[in-house]
């Protein structure tokens, strides 16, 4: 089965100390995942290596950078390298998130040089793509999406690809408690899916998993999961408490 993941993004909340107790509070529920599942905490850069220690001894438990830059080091001051989240065992990063895009004016192009120097230092990118609200109101979400793959992505050779996971974050549903209806998500991400397949073929777009981020919650997460191509979700807000995301991980396929 394709692996169905359950992924914290905690963006810019919370101190050290809330942090921490959020983390002992959802691993103290000691919900056991299959082979199959994975949850991952994308937590602020000082986090890290708390939440590397905290899941260490944990099955399929991930600490995740939320961002890096996209050089590999030198004069950027204020800034993480690939290098330097390897080297604390960081083995997964957020790419490309929408507020990034947004507030930091990051290109596709940007990212793929992201994605490149991810998965030279052995870390998972979580790819997020997912379209503002006009694009949805003017109906052309398909190709928005599409092209955001195309041009951050679709570069690799298909054994790198194959070590990516896809976020679908529609612009409109993050923050907002908007979420996209079961419909709509399962039809994005079966074309997202299908994007992939012309491109590489179908069984590896079988392979890669497809998150669904945006307004994900303890009380929609079990039929948005059981749509066939949502394999877990990307979750903001309500990852934040811990009752919310332990249910979101147990509502996992
Ligand atoms: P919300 O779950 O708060 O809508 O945020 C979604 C998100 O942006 C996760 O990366």
């Amino acid at each position: 089965m394709r692996k169905q993941i359950a992924a914290a993004n905690w963006k810019m909340n919370l101190t050290y100390q809330d942090g921490e107790k959020l983390l002992d509070d959802i691993l103290d529920a000691g919900i056991s995942l299959a082979p199959h599942q994975h949850s991952i905490f994308a937590v602020p850069f000082p986090y890290l290596i708390m939440t590397r220690s905290e899941v260490a001894e944990e099955f399929n438990y991930h600490a995740a950078a939320q961002n890096c830059h996209h050089k590999t080091s030198g004069a950027y001051t204020g800034e993480v390298s690939v290098e330097m989240l390897q080297s604390i065992g960081v083995n997964y990063c957020v790419i490309g998130h929408s507020e990034r895009r947004e507030y930091n004016a990051e290109t596709n192009e940007i990212l793929a040089a992201k994605v490149n120097l991810c998965l030279q230092h052995d870390i998972t990118p979580i790819f997020c793509c997912g379209e503002p609200l006009s694009v949805r109101e003017a109906g052309t979400q398909n190709e928005f999406v599409a092209n955001q793959l195309k041009e951050s992505l679709f570069h690799l050779p298909a054994n790198s690809l194959k070590g990516i996971i896809i976020a679908y974050e529609p612009i409109w549903a993050i923050g907002t408690g908007k979420t996209a209806t079961t419909a709509q998500a399962q039809e994005i991400h079966q074309f997202l899916r299908s994007v992939i397949a012309d491109q590489y073929g179908a069984t590896l777009a079988n392979e890669i998993p497809i998150l669904y981020g945006g307004s994900v919650k303890a009380n929609n997460a079990v039929e948005l999961f059981a749509c066939p191509d949502v394999d877990g979700g990307l979750v903001g807000g309500a990852s934040l408490v811990a009752s919310d995301f332990i249910a979101i991980i147990k509502a996992l396929k």
